[in-house]
């Protein structure tokens, strides 16, 4: 073989021979085998996904859990949660964000006048809970996040709003400490993004002192108040 003929085989240009083709992932495994991707536009509806999610065996979780744990809320809301994962109730109900936390999330919503049925899509990163509520495993988070980004794209939401360290961290990426960004904006794949503090974090840091956990997070939610009024105006 010439040299010429050589370096062309490092060019962009594939050789007729080289065109090998992997097999197409195939939609139905995908809750049975982690190894099938969660291709965007995978879901037409969320009925279909969460047909998937409750049926689902990607990860180890699936051999813990109670029940899974997919969302709820209104998928109309221009305002999206994404917790960390199910603790025990939500794990008991099937129903994320129920217990002290979730209680305590749904004042923090109802502080700028979201109702939290009405006017937000509540859901986590992972959709089985964690035993003893650790937080989720890498591997885990990997496994369940294809359906998350899934809800994602069939819900567009105006507003992500991201609850804690976790969620911050799995979607974004962001290595950056909660207790710094919280209350900035992040732009990502078209959505606004904000992380806040999560509430099981306000349940043990109870003062409403300026500058505190709790004060804090009353002024970033009147910041993503403000944030969707705009929008919904001019949309
Ligand atoms: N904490 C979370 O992050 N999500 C829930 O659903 C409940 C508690
Ligand atoms: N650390 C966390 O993991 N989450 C918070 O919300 C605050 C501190």
């Amino acid at each position: 073989m010439s040299e010429a003929i050589q370096f062309d085989l490092f060019g962009e240009q594939q050789h007729p021979q080289a065109g090998f083709t992997p097999p197409a992932s195939d939609p139905e495994r995908i809750p049975q085998d982690a190894s099938q991707p969660i291709s965007p536009g995978t879901y037409r509806d969320l009925a279909h996904l969460t047909d998937h999610c409750h049926q689902c065996q990607r990860c180890g979780l699936a051999t813990t859990r109670t029940h899974v744990v997919v969302s709820r809320g209104n998928p109309q809301a221009p305002l999206m949660v994404v917790g960390e994962g199910p603790g025990q109730q939500e794990d008991e109900t099937g129903r994320p964000f129920v217990g002290k936390a979730g209680q305590l999330l749904d004042k923090i919503l109802a502080s700028v006048g979201f109702d939290s049925e009405r006017d937000v899509y509540i859901c986590n990163v992972v959709k089985c809970r964690p035993p003893g509520n650790r937080n989720p495993e890498p591997d885990e988070v990997a496994a369940c996040k294809g359906y998350l980004l899934e809800q994602i794209r069939l819900i567009n939401p105006k507003v992500i709003l991201m609850t804690g360290a976790v969620a911050l961290q799995s979607l974004l990426g962001e290595k950056n400490g909660i207790t710094k960004v919280r209350g900035t904006w992040y732009e990502w794949q078209g959505h606004l993004c904000m992380p806040i503090l999560h509430p099981a974090y306000l349940l043990r840091n109870q003062s409403r002192e300026p500058g505190s956990p709790k004060w804090l997070t009353w002024q970033d939610m009147k910041t993503v108040r403000a944030r969707i009024d705009d929008l919904l105006q001019v949309s």
